[in-house]
């Protein structure tokens, strides 16, 4: 079977094609074009600037995916519906309505989030994987999912306010980094580590709610922290590479300290075989090493999708597609509609 996928949540517009045989996943393409040059200056994703730019890109991209595959045969479409950005998901939901009434094809609609869990699925044997519990980071999410098998999900705790990668984005901003803040800080963080720097500037970050008996998440406090530590300093420290680096380094540390003893928590509890991340934020290399070191161990098994398929694209959506395949006859294209707050 090959899928057609497609994924314009947020400012990532994404094509990929999958073929599958029994059970065993192969990329044909998977094209992904990013807006990020385009929202950087604004400091986070501007909606209708998105959706304009996604449709200017989807057909593109689309016939960049298309391209690398003449001589195959699409047996089906996907495309995410939420959540995310409702005017970003709609180009994507209206194209492929499109295509399946000019391809005479069933579609599939996909969560992003259940696309991210399932971005780990791509050649993995599902035997001895489950229950598992998800840590999902992204820009939008963070979330800790208890999962006893694909399609079987239920929420345990998520934040209360920022996700993850909005706090990466939010201090990146702050310390006038850029945008998307999280490769920036990391890349920071690690320049400090490789240089085995001592701690100059005698700064301590909170973990914020890294103790509590619930699963969820509050990074707001951490950005405030961020904030004021960075506006006591005087002007020319906060110039000082020294001083971002280490301060990158601390606030990195703070987000995985915290998501790394919620996750370990809620494993235990629910007496899971497998630590299941993804999401944006997992494409950062600490925390991938951080958690799959204390996974293990504490005897659990640990997956995280490679390094490509963390942050936004279509192979997570043909992915998530193949497991729900048989939803494509049951819902009807025809009344697919986004939903920008979808659960899993
Ligand atoms: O999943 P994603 O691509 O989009 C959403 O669904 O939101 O996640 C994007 C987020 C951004 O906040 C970005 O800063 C963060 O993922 N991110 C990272 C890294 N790469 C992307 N955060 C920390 N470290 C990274 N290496
Ligand atoms: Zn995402």
């Amino acid at each position: 079977m090959i899928i057609l996928a497609l994924e314009t949540s947020c400012d990532e517009t994404s094509a990929a094609l999958l073929k599958t045989e029994d059970s065993r996943f192969k990329v044909l393409s998977n094209v992904i074009s990013s807006q990020v040059k385009i929202h950087e200056k604004w400091g986070g994703v501007v909606p209708n600037l998105a959706k304009r730019e996604h449709q200017k890109n989807l057909p593109l991209v689309l016939e960049e995916a298309l391209f690398k595959v003449k001589n195959e045969k699409i047996d089906l479409l996907a495309v995410t519906v939420g959540p995310g950005l409702e005017p970003c998901l709609w180009v994507g939901i209206n194209y492929a309505k499109e295509l399946a009434a000019k391809m005479n094809l069933p579609l599939v609609p996909v969560n992003h989030i259940e696309g991210h869990i399932l971005a780990n699925f791509l050649g993995k044997k599902q035997k001895n994987i489950f229950p598992a519990v998800c840590l999902v980071v992204s820009g939008g999410h963070t979330q800790l999912i208890f999962m006893t098998g694909i399609g079987k999900y239920k929420l345990l705790g998520e934040t209360r306010d920022d996700a993850a990668g909005e706090c990466f984005d939010k201090i990146a901003k702050i310390l006038n980094l850029g945008y998307p803040g999280g490769p920036i800080i990391a890349q920071k963080a690690e320049e400090w580590k490789a240089k085995g720097e001592d701690r100059k500037f005698n700064m301590t970050l909170p973990r914020p709610m890294m103790h509590t008996k619930d699963y969820d998440f509050s990074f707001s406090g951490l950005k405030t922290a961020v904030l004021y530590e960075f506006k006591k300093r005087d002007p020319k420290i906060r110039k000082s590479s020294q001083y971002i680096k280490e301060i990158c380094f601390e606030a990195q540390q703070s987000i995985i300290d915290v998501l790394i003893k919620k996750t370990i928590k809620a494993a235990k509890d629910y007496s899971v075989k497998t630590i299941i991340m993804g999401g944006g934020v997992s494409a950062n290399k600490e925390l991938r090493e951080q958690l799959e070191e204390r996974s293990r161990k504490e005897g659990f098994n640990f997956l995280v999708p490679p390094l490509g398929l963390c942050t936004d694209n279509a192979v997570m959506v043909a992915i998530a597609a193949y497991f729900h395949r048989h939803q494509a006859k049951k819902t009807g294209w025809q009344d697919l509609a986004a939903d920008a707050n979808l659960r899993i």
